[in-house]
């Protein structure tokens, strides 16, 4: 099996894993989340979304996040911004990069962010001149790639019509989200291969959500095809409040488990994320979806 040598991780733990949850984690507990995750070896993390407190209350502390977070030589700290009123507030505290989200799917985009496509883009604009002015790069999020919990199937023409219009705003990556867990692995081995194909040069990342027990097999679908960026989310925590029955991310820790026991290197530490998966599970008082945390790494049972 032909696989990448090396991988980065996304965290969008303190972002897509906490922003579903009904209990407000404390502002410093978030920021203690995102030092130890950056302490574990995590170099890109989607640390907050700028979006409306009414919609997503979880999410109202962001700008004090931003601010108050240590932040570590090297590491980008990223975050979502649905209109040109979050870019505003994401750019007035400092961020490493935008992440611009819109849905494959009108209805799903309605449901999340209150708009069509059209209307996204045309906030985009806006927001690509005001991050061109900030000198902060910007990268396309495209929610419900794989499948829409209300429309069924995407197609394939639309991904593309959408990745292009990121290439047009100048975004130099897009990730391809499965929101709701609806892609398998084959459907991931068949719509990268075109995708890398028309865009050489764009910068192509997967997100994928375990909902259906896929999660990890579509990961390797996508490492199979050469991705290799991936989000994952500290003890598989997450969901989208504007999708039914949406559950977590591909865990973090199972995720950079699985990769260092093929040989493809993360720069993360499992028992370090293992940590942060414990202190995680402490702050939103619950038991969370992670194996490797139960179950403990393989490599200490057979060292
Ligand atoms: N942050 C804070 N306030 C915002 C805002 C933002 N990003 N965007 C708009 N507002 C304010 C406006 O200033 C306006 O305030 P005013 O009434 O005092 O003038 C008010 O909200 C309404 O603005 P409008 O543009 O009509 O927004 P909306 O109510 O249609 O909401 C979104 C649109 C995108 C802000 C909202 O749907 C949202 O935050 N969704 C979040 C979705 C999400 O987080 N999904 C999960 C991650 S993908
Ligand atoms: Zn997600």
């Amino acid at each position: 099996m032909e696989l990448p040598r090396e991988v980065t991780i996304r965290e969008v733990g303190t972002r897509d894993g906490i922003q579903i949850l009904g209990v407000q984690i404390p502002t410093d507990q978030k920021i203690e989340l995102i030092e130890r995750l950056v302490e574990a070896g995590i170099r890109r993390i989607e640390a907050t979304s700028f979006v409306h407190p009414k919609y997503v209350p979880q999410m109202a502390d962001a700008e004090a996040v931003m601010r108050s977070v240590r932040r570590k030589p090297g590491v980008s700290y990223e975050v979502l911004v649905p209109n040109a009123r979050g870019a505003e507030r994401a750019l007035s505290v400092g961020v490493d990069r935008l992440v611009l989200v819109v849905a494959a799917s009108e209805t799903f985009n309605q449901k999340n962010v209150r708009m069509s496509l059209a209307d996204s883009f045309k906030s985009f604009e806006e927001i690509a001149r005001l991050a061109r002015e900030a000198h902060v790069p910007i990268k396309g999020g495209l929610a419900t790639s794989f499948g829409c919990p209300y429309e069924g199937g995407v197609s394939e023409a639309r991904v593309h019509q959408v990745i292009q219009r990121f290439v047009d705003l100048g975004a130099d990556e897009v990730g391809l989200a499965d929101t709701t867990g609806m892609a398998n692995p084959g459907q991931v081995s068949t719509m990268i291969p075109p995708i890398r194909e028309r865009w050489p040069e764009l910068h192509l990342g997967l997100h994928f959500h375990n909902t259906r027990g896929m999660g990890l097999a579509n990961v390797l679908a996508g490492l199979q095809v050469g991705i290799t960026m991936y989000d994952a989310s500290i003890g598989g925590m997450g969901g989208c409040p504007f999708a039914p029955r949406a559950t977590g991310n591909v865990c973090t820790e199972d995720t950079v488990h699985m990769l260092e026991e093929m040989g493809v290197s993360t720069g993360a530490s499992v028992s370090g994320l293992i940590d942060c998966a414990r202190f995680a599970a402490d702050l939103v008082g619950a038991e969370l979806p992670g194996q490797v945390m139960k179950a403990g790494p393989r490599a200490q049972i057979a060292a």
